[in-house]
């Protein structure tokens, strides 16, 4: 996701061209975090089945977590100097959700693929803001990593053989 060029002035020792690409690597999290969020609940919504309760219950936490990362994510944007775009988040999020199949086990491995995803772009947004020595960032998507990757085992377990 394209950041705005306005950067303000942030005197926190963390160069502001690095925090212009961090903050544009965050752009992009947060963008496939909302799609994750959606996908969600598009399963919370749509599951039908023997285990529907688990699915139902499971997704109901995660979407609301998800929904808390959100914020968490764009406020660490505002703390960098930059801007949340008003107006690719919504349009580019949207376009790429959805879900891929009806049955239960191939819905919750939908989400867990998506989990996966999510954990190593992260992680890889996180060897960046390391480099530049933004802890705080690199912080914030540690725990980020932490959330997917539990939900991976979860989401995985349910559909255990
Ligand atoms: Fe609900």
């Amino acid at each position: 996701m394209a950041v705005s060029k306005i950067l303000e002035t942030r005197n926190t020792d963390i160069d502001a061209k690095d925090r212009r690409k961090i903050a544009g690597l965050l752009g992009g999290v947060l963008t496939s975090t909302y799609e994750l969020l959606l996908t969600t609940q598009l399963v919370h919504w749509n599951v039908k089945g023997q285990i529907f309760f688990s699915v139902h219950k499971l997704t109901d936490e995660h979407y609301n977590e998800l929904f808390k990362s959100l914020d968490i994510i764009a406020e660490r944007m505002r703390a960098l100097g930059s801007e949340v775009p008003v107006d690719g988040v919504n349009k580019e999020f949207a376009l790429h959700a959805k879900v891929t199949g009806g049955d239960i086990p191939h819905m919750v491995e939908q989400l867990a693929v998506l989990h996966e995803k999510a954990a190593a772009h992260a992680r890889e947004v996180a060897g960046e803001s390391e480099k530049a020595e933004d802890i705080v960032t690199t912080d914030m998507l540690v725990d980020c990593m932490k959330f997917h990757e539990k939900a991976v085992w979860m989401l995985r377990a349910i559909i255990a053989k």
